[in-house]
């Protein structure tokens, strides 16, 4: 190799440095500068293989290339930095100008959710019971025989069974089809006296209409003291109705039947939506019922390991669909199940 080449070598130097920093000044904005940072500067440049090429040359030419070629290179990174931040700078000027904040506009707005109705129905109940001093259990959905039926005083080949058919995951584990099971399981876990309200869904194998369904709430009651009356029955549902509906709100008892209460009564409420006069809404009847409930029975007590001759209580059974349907006027109870917004924006 001689000294001629080297000279040529140098030359060549010269050229793409030159070239690089005529490429880099011209580059208008920040691709093409990184293209000319790719051509002149990278790993495959033509003045990286000018490098290679020192290995053929004499020893003493060596150092000269070498100088030449990182001189070259610092020449052109400094260009690549200097010309990179001019180039950075008017793009986020031109960026910021384009995308100016317009603080103007009107916001994007979030939908605002709120209660279904019949869990406001359920919380509002459930407050007034806890003004009253009950406190709020909850039981499984999932229940025994035992405790949805024999313990309530309902032995296996009671008629009342016919009513609640229900869905059954084993001969005696089902679908509890009222809450009243968990007067028992409050009963088993604490001693009298006891004031208690138990919210939660109940099932029935029921063919659903307007005022029927297969999965329903529940609110069960239960208050068990010494002296407790029928009249205290009455007294704390009477209330607890003119509270939730209001003052104006006429109810009503009428003698009935459970095989858990022993007397029996159902409380009615004047319907909402004919005032008393009959309509197709309480069945022409005036009225429309809320709920059973009753004086517990003694075996229930006494199945509960309290002592009927030291304690006596009331128990109740609210069906808060019911209320929902009398607070609000509506007539159809799959109006709940639909998820139609149209219908549930009206209880914000
Ligand atoms: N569990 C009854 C039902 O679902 C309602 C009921 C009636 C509950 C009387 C009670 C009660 O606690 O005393 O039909």
């Amino acid at each position: 190799m001689s000294h001629d080449s080297a000279v040529d070598a140098l030359d060549r130097v010269d050229r793409l440095r030159d070239a690089a920093l005529q490429a880099i000044e011209s580059a208008g904005d920040t691709k093409e500068l990184e293209a000319a940072r790719v051509r002149y500067a990278g790993r495959k440049s033509e003045l990286s293989r000018v490098m290679s090429f020192m290995g053929k040359l004499p020893p003493v030419e060596r150092p000269r290339l070498g100088n030449a070629v990182n001189a070259a290179k610092d020449r052109i990174e400094g260009a690549l930095r200097a010309r990179g931040e001019a180039l950075g700078a008017r793009e986020l000027e031109n960026r910021l100008m384009a995308e100016r904040l317009d603080v103007t506009l009107p916001g994007t707005a979030f939908p605002r959710g709120c209660e279904h109705p019949l869990l406001k129905t359920v919380r509002d109940i459930l407050a007034i019971f806890e003004q009253m001093g009950y406190a709020i259990h909850e039981g499984p959905e999932v229940e025994w025989d035992r405790y949805n039926f024999e313990l309530l005083n309902i032995p296996p080949d009671h008629p009342a069974r016919d009513m609640q058919d229900t869905f059954y995951l084993t001969e005696d584990m089902l679908l509890r089809t009222q809450t009243s099971p968990n007067q028992l399981r409050v009963m088993h876990a604490h001693p009298p006296p006891i004031r208690v309200v138990v919210p939660g869904f109940v099932y029935r194998n029921e063919a659903e209409d307007a005022s029927h369904g297969d999965q329903f709430y529940q609110i069960e009651g239960l208050c068990v003291d010494t002296d407790i009356s029928l009249g205290d029955l009455k007294g704390t549902l009477t209330e607890v109705a003119h509270r939730f509906f209001g003052p104006d709100r006429r109810t009503r008892f009428r003698p009935s039947y459970f095989p858990f209460t022993e007397p029996s009564a159902e409380m009615d409420i004047e319907c909402v939506v004919c005032k008393g006069a009959g309509c197709r809404s309480c069945g022409y009847e005036g009225w429309l019922e809320l709920g059973g409930s009753g004086m517990v029975h003694p075996h229930v007590l006494v199945n509960g390991g309290y002592d009927p001759e030291k304690v006596s209580g009331f128990a109740f059974g609210i069906g808060p669909d019911r209320y929902t349907m009398m607070k609000y006027g509506i007539t159809d109870l799959r109006l709940f199940r639909e998820n139609d917004l149209r219908f549930l924006r009206q209880f914000v």
